[in-house]
């Protein structure tokens, strides 16, 4: 299945069930100052979440585009280290405003994977958040997941929140097993689950707001906001182990293994260039600039950091510019969905 074709089943899915389809927010949040960048599908509805604006539905589905480079949520260190992060991203998403509750986001979730998208059900493996009970019997009783395959995480990994302030509550991440030739442990407190159990999807029960002083008052009413990684989800239904081998990044791959006269396609520099000039060509399309202070700033280091790569390898030409082509087919492939309402 295609990048394109698993955005598509993805929105059909959640349209099917009365979600509108929302479009993509722009990478630069509008008249928030919390938030250097869009980082997850939430971001454009944090109003409807604290109840300061409403909207003809209560169910929406998103393909977003997100970047988690800077502020709260940041992966760009981790960019070329991992086969999964990413600094650029696109977060598949299904919201419910003050509509369901965790019975059917558990339930949709779970249909979408095994049933939609057929992955084997033994490969999924779910954490809760750890005093979330009603999560943990939705999963054992209605979906029929053995405990063994459910466990129980802290703040730090299962509860949510979109940056310092804003709408939060505890989620239910699920895991997919790559399988025992990759290295990395089950999803447990303290262990690292390496690139062999990735999260795909996290589902977050946003009911409160938390605020400046790190207090939480509830929401008007309870929410849930999701995210599925779509370059995750490609390579899992791609039957690859890492993201950078599924059709979202191979030709990016190839273009700057060519500039940069490598061979190797597994060279994680690579990884660093394709991921950053794809970063780069969002944010440079949706209004940012480089410069020395805030958003532009991020997106100098992000340029930097690919030219650095680009240059170990021995780049002789600017390696930017020779990959405009395919990043723009890259662009347009993806535009009809981000930009479809
Ligand atoms: N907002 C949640 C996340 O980004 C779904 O993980």
């Amino acid at each position: 299945m295609t990048g394109q074709e698993l955005r598509n089943k993805f929105l059909q899915y959640f349209k099917d069930r009365h979600h509108t389809v929302v479009a993509s927010y722009t990478l630069v949040p509008k008249n928030d100052p919390t938030l250097l960048f869009t980082n997850a599908g939430m971001v454009q509805f944090k109003d409807i979440f604290l109840g300061d604006e409403k909207r003809e539905y209560t169910r929406a589905v998103t393909v977003q585009k997100c970047v988690r480079a800077g502020g709260k949520h940041n992966d760009l260190e981790m960019v070329g280290r991992t086969s999964r992060h990413h600094t650029f991203f696109e977060m598949l998403g299904n919201f419910s405003f003050g509509d369901y509750f965790k019975k059917e986001a558990i339930a949709f979730a779970w249909e979408l994977l095994t049933e939609n998208y057929s992955i084997p059900e033994e490969k999924l493996w779910i954490t809760v958040f750890k005093d979330d009970d009603e999560s943990e019997t939705i999963w054992r009783e209605d979906i029929g997941v053995p405990a063994e395959r459910i466990s129980r995480l802290d703040e730090e990994d299962n509860f949510w929140t979109m940056g310092d302030t804003g709408p939060c509550g505890p989620c239910s991440e699920i895991y997919y097993d790559h399988g025992p030739e990759i290295e990395g442990s089950p999803p447990a407190i303290g262990s690292d689950p390496g690139d062999r159990f990735v999260e795909i999807w996290n589902l977050v029960f946003a009911q409160f707001d938390r605020s400046q002083d790190g207090s939480l008052s509830p929401l008007p009413s309870p929410c849930v906001d999701t995210g599925l990684g779509l370059e995750r989800m490609a390579a899992v239904l791609q039957g690859k182990h890492s993201n950078f081998e599924t059709d979202l990044f191979t030709p990016l791959i190839k273009d700057a293994a060519k500039f940069c006269g490598t061979k190797d396609l597994n060279n994680p520099s690579l990884k660093v260039i394709s991921d950053h000039l794809r970063a780069s060509a969002f944010l440079v399309a949706d209004g940012v600039s480089a410069s020395n202070e805030g958003r532009g700033y991020v997106l100098r280091r992000i340029i930097r950091r690919a030219l650095r790569h680009a240059n170990k390898l021995g780049a002789e030409k600017p390696v930017m510019s020779s990959m405009v082509p395919t990043l723009v087919k890259q662009m347009s492939d993806a535009y009809p969905i981000l930009k479809k309402n």
